[in-house]
C-alpha cells in the first residue's frame, strides 16, 4: 500500500518572515498519520522554515535544484547545500521552469540523477499543453518526458522518486482536470514505469496529481487507485492547504 504524498509548491511567494508566519499557521492544520506532508519553498526560506517544522510532521523540500556538485554557476544552488540545511525533497522539472527557464526533458534527467545521488527525493513534473491535450498526444507525451527523466536512474531509485503530473492547461487556472481525465494519465505513467522497471517499482512509485487542486477536489482526485496524492500551488498558501492533507 502506497503511502499518500501531498506536498505544497510555494513557487515565488513568501518571505523568509511571512514563510516562519505561514508554517505557524499551517503547522497544527497539517496534521496527519498517514500522509507524508511536504512544503517546498523558495531557496531563501528554507533555513528558517526547516528549523519552524522542527519537531512536527512538515518535510521541506526545495523548488529546483542544479545538476552540478558546485563552482561557477552564479545563482544557482548545489544539491548538498538543500542537504546540509535540512531539505529532504525537490521539485524536478515543473512546467514553469521548463517554460520560462528553458529547461528541458535532458537537463531534468541531469537533475534528477543528481538528486539521487545525494539522497534527495525528486518531485519530477509532467504534462501536456492544452493544444497537445487536443491533439489527442497527451499520453505520448508524457511517455517521452517520463522515459527522459528516468534514463540511467537505477530501479530502487525509481521507487522512491515521486512523479507529479499536472496538465498545464489546470496550473494555477482554476480549471481542474475531471477525475477520470487525471487517472488516466497517472495510470498510464505507472504502466511506463512498469514498462521500463517491472511491476515492483511501478507498484512503489508514487503519483501526484497537481493543477488547481483544493479542498473541493482532493477527496475524489486522491481516490483514484493511481493518484497518491497531490503537488498544491495556490492553495499551499492557506488554511484550505490542512483540509487537503485531511482530505478524508
Ligand atoms: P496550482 O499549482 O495548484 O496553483 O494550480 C500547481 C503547481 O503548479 O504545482
Amino acid at each position: 500500500m502506497r503511502r499518500k504524498i501531498v506536498a505544497g509548491n510555494w513557487k515565488m511567494n513568501m518571505t523568509p518572515s511571512q514563510a516562519v508566519a505561514l508554517i505557524e499557521e499551517l503547522k497544527p492544520l497539517v496534521v496527519s498519520e498517514d500522509v507524508d506532508v511536504v512544503f517546498c519553498v523558495p531557496a531563501i526560506d528554507i533555513i528558517p522554515a526547516v528549523e519552524a517544522c522542527k519537531g512536527t510532521n512538515i518535510h521541506i523540500g526545495a523548488e529546483n535544484m542544479y545538476f552540478e556538485e558546485k563552482g561557477a554557476f552564479t545563482g544557482e544552488i548545489a544539491p548538498d547545500m538543500l542537504t546540509d540545511a535540512g531539505v529532504e525533497y525537490v521539485i524536478l522539472g515543473h512546467s514553469e521552469r521548463r517554460e520560462y527557464f528553458a529547461e528541458t526533458n535532458e537537463t531534468v534527467n541531469k537533475k534528477v540523477l543528481k538528486a539521487f545521488e545525494h539522497g534527495l527525493t525528486p518531485i519530477i513534473c509532467c504534462g501536456e499543453s492544452l493544444t497537445q491535450r487536443e491533439q489527442g498526444i497527451t499520453i505520448d507525451w508524457i511517455r517521452q518526458q517520463i522515459k527522459i527523466a528516468f534514463l540511467n536512474v537505477t530501479a530502487d531509485q525509481a521507487a522512491k522518486a515521486v512523479i507529479a503530473y499536472e496538465p498545464i492547461w489546470a496550473i494555477g487556472t482554476g480549471k481542474v482536470a475531471t477525475t477520470e481525465q487525471a487517472e488516466e494519465v497517472c495510470a498510464a505513467i505507472r504502466q511506463c514505469i512498469k514498462e521500463l522497471y517491472g511491476s515492483d517499482t511501478a507498484e512503489a512509485i508514487r503519483i501526484q496529481y497537481g493543477g488547481s487542486v483544493s479542498a473541493a477536489s482532493a477527496p475524489e482526485l486522491f481516490a483514484q487507485p493511481d493518484i497518491d496524492g497531490g503537488l498544491v500551488g495556490g492553495a499551499s498558501l492557506k488554511k484550505d492547504f490542512g483540509a487537503i492533507v485531511n482530505y478524508k
